[in-house]
């Protein structure tokens, strides 16, 4: 699995501290719903999130209610995006609530901007978007995150949760995927 690694972008070491930071960041955000005692509803995008979010959810003492959401772009051994496609049920219970949208990367934004529309449409009172990398050179829409954890160029990563045609999630770090590695 290594050898199909052309470069590391990010050890595991500098998640971690990135990741705390992040927590730190959006328990800032959220501190008024701390003060109420109103529980936030995370919704981790799977399943390139699971790993983010579980690292994540460590770092925020805060009430909350997961709800995940299954939505996939790429099918098979691609790393070309097709769009974005929900698998399996939405999020039902939104109206009112304090919603944050956790994703592993936001590369085109047509994932969050589709999942963003459909939550607000629901009713949340707030929709926070919270990913742990983003390719500002991909970027087709409006909408932005509100919290990133690293800005990186536009190359194929997987590890730390992102696969491609489903290996490498378990990776600690996340790399680059060798030409050769891609079908
Ligand atoms: P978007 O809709 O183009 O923003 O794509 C978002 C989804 O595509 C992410 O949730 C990832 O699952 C996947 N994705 C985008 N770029 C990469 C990558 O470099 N490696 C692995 N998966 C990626
Ligand atoms: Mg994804």
């Amino acid at each position: 699995m290594q050898e199909d690694i052309s470069e590391v972008l990010l050890d595991s070491e500098s998640i971690a501290r990135r990741v705390e930071e992040i927590a730190s960041e959006l328990g800032r955000r959220l501190a008024p719903l701390a003060e109420r005692d109103e529980p936030v509803v995370l919704v981790p995008v799977l399943t390139g999130s699971l790993v983010f979010t579980a690292d994540l959810i460590r770092h925020l003492p805060q009430k909350m209610r997961l709800d995940v959401v299954t939505v996939s772009s790429y099918s098979g051994a691609t790393t070309e995006s097709r769009g974005a496609t929900i698998r399996g049920a939405v999020p039902e219970d939104m109206a009112g609530r304090h919603v944050v949208l956790v994703d592993d990367i936001f590369d085109t934004g047509n994932t969050l901007s589709l999942l963003n529309r459909l939550v607000k449409e629901r009713g949340a009172a707030s929709v926070t978007i919270c990913v742990l990398l983003a390719k500002p050179s991909r970027y087709e829409v409006d909408l932005r995150p509100d919290l990133i954890g690293f800005e990186i160029p536009d190359a194929f990563v997987v590890g730390y949760g992102l696969d491609y045609d489903g290996l490498y999630r378990n990776l600690p770090f996340i790399g680059i995927l060798k030409p050769e590695a891609v079908k």
